[in-house]
């Protein structure tokens, strides 16, 4: 059978392109393919990723073995094309659980051909935003997200780009805002509770309780390791003003970084500390407001301006981080780069928290009810739903 090979994962991997070809040489063993390209794999990474069944336990696809027990001189005494157009590699010694033969599948080959600079396949592509998007918001209805797996999909995806969804039409109960943002997987619980109610009470613990304005922010910018996602549910909107509106924090960066280079070096490299002190917790953390990946690339924002620590830092620093901030302020504030929406009853809006910053107008309390019910989820939750429904595309598609 043409897919029994084993794969060290649940995938469903492509038998489009076998191999040709496989010799081993110096350290390495190099193959061809039915398209022409040719691939090269050192010995010791084809040992590590032996998917046998001593070396991958057939229950859970997890690695049994330590790469530590491989020893440096192990090599190859035989390599060929299978009947399958994959890969077989014989070991000259059999060290751990491994069966001594390791059988590649062609798909799963070709997927991790890291000889051809084939690096991880970009999982967060992003489309940045302005005031644009107003005209082009990605809203979705809730029986479509629960009842079409593309619709479902379109969601997910439109999260993952542009950091903002909006699901209408749903049912305003506590139970179906839990249904509809359990969408992205597990939800996360603050120590305010998993979810949240946003109504203006005079003596609210939180501002955002009562009826100011509130700037684009993130939440919970005290935490280590702040909530991916923030969902809000629309009980209730009648209330003169209290329009939601949302600020793409890597747009703002991006502008930062082409018009204020060294501004946007300062907030990409000190940190600001954040404080909360609720009466029975207290979460701190200091980081840049901008953050960057490996690749220095913008991935995070951190901006809370209720949260803000008085800035300590190294004398002459301070002025000049605090000016930075404030251009980044300006620019947040200004209403090209804002997305504004009054949400009404049933609408449900999802927000990338590490990105996309939510704020509100003001609004009269008294001049109607503005409820406004939210909880937090993870970007990897999110991910993850994603994938499960490609694996679900590509085992129909491969199959
Ligand atoms: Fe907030
Ligand atoms: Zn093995």
């Amino acid at each position: 059978m043409r897919t029994s090979i084993p794969t060290p994962d649940f995938e469903t991997y492509s038998m489009e392109l076998l191999l040709t070809s496989a010799t081993v040489n110096n350290g390495t063993v190099d193959v061809s393919w039915t398209d022409g390209r040719k691939s090269r794999y050192h010995h010791l990474w084809l040992r590590d990723n032996c998917a046998c069944s001593g070396c991958i336990d057939p229950n859970s696809h997890e690695r049994v073995d330590s790469i530590g027990i491989i020893p440096d001189e192990i090599r190859p005494t035989a390599v060929k094309v299978g009947l399958n157009g994959g890969l077989v590699v014989e070991w000259d010694q059999k060290v751990g659980e491994c069966n001594g033969v390791s059988e590649f599948h062609p798909g799963w080959l070709r997927e991790f051909d890291y000889s051809n600079g084939a690096a991880p396949v970009e999982e967060w592509p992003i489309k940045t935003w302005g005031q644009d998007l107003e005209d082009d918001l990605p809203i979705f209805s809730a029986d479509a997200v629960f009842n079409d797996e593309d619709t479902k999909y379109d969601f997910l995806v439109a999260i993952r780009t542009l950091g903002l969804a909006i699901v209408t039409d749903m049912p305003k109960d506590y139970e179906a805002f839990e249904r509809i943002s359990s969408q992205i997987g597990l939800l996360r619980d603050m120590n305010w509770g998993k979810i949240f109610e946003i109504i203006p009470k005079p003596d609210g613990e939180y501002i955002a309780n009562r009826g100011f304005a509130l700037d684009a922010h993130s939440d919970a910018s005290t935490r280590e390791y702040q909530p991916g996602f923030q969902i809000f549910q629309c009980v209730e909107n009648t209330a003169t003003g209290g329009e939601s509106f949302w600020v793409d924090g890597f747009h703002i960066a991006n502008i930062m970084k082409a018009q204020y280079p060294e501004q946007y070096e300062l907030l990409t490299s000190v940190p600001w500390e954040f404080a909360n002190r609720a009466k029975g917790t207290h979460y701190r953390w200091s980081a840049p407001i901008l953050e960057l990946d490996t690749k220095g690339e913008i991935t995070a924002v951190r901006d809370t301006t209720w949260l803000r620590e008085p800035l300590r830092q190294d004398f002459d620093t301070v002025p000049k981080l605090m000016n930075a901030y404030r251009t980044y302020v300006r620019l947040k504030d200004q209403r090209e780069n804002q997305v504004e929406r009054k949400l009404v009853e049933g609408d449900v809006a999802f927000v990338d928290n590490r990105r996309c910053l939510h704020g509100r107008r003001a609004f009269v309390p008294g001049s109607g009810m503005r409820h406004i019910r939210t909880c937090y989820g993870e970007r990897e939750e999110l991910q993850s739903s994603i994938r499960m429904i490609e694996r679900a595309r590509d085992a129909r598609k491969f199959a």
